[in-house]
């Protein structure tokens, strides 16, 4: 009995383990957010810019705010934003969907990737 409880505490742990804990400081990510996301992106609900709002980014369907004019193979990349695909979405767009009009070359920075998408997922009521 205690074993399992060990066992399904330890399944519940699994999701933490995607992202390291070190790189998700969501105070960081606003900054990085601030300096780079902001040209193109607003964390403000339903305000698109370049790009679309990326209030409530995280879980939502790619392509999915209805007053934004996505790039078709965007809209059908059938990608939903969780943090892994994120991660890789941020640290280069052009290679998850070649041909998107995300015109950004990539943040490498683990940290700071990392950092970013811990701070979107504030962005939500
Ligand atoms: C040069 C402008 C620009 C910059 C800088 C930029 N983006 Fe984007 N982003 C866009 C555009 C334009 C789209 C829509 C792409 C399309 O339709 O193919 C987009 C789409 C997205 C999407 C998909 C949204 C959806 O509703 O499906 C996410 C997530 C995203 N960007 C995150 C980021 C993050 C995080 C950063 C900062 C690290 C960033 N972007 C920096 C222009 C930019």
């Amino acid at each position: 009995m205690k074993r399992s409880l060990l066992v399904a505490g330890f399944l519940a742990c699994i999701p933490g383990f995607i992202l390291p804990a070190h790189g998700q400081d969501a105070e960081a990510g606003k900054i990085v957010f601030k300096s780079i996301c902001n040209l193109c992106h607003e964390a403000i609900e339903g305000k698109n810019r370049v790009g679309p709002s990326l209030y409530g980014v995280v879980g939502r369907r790619a392509g999915g705010m209805p007053d934004f004019t996505y790039s078709p193979v965007l809209k059908g990349s059938g990608i939903t934003w969780n943090e892994e695909m994120l991660d890789k979405w941020i640290g280069g767009p052009q290679s998850v969907v070649p041909g998107t009009r995300m015109t950004y070359g990539g943040l490498k920075d683990d940290k700071k990737r990392h950092d970013v998408i811990a701070y979107l997922k504030t962005l939500r009521h």
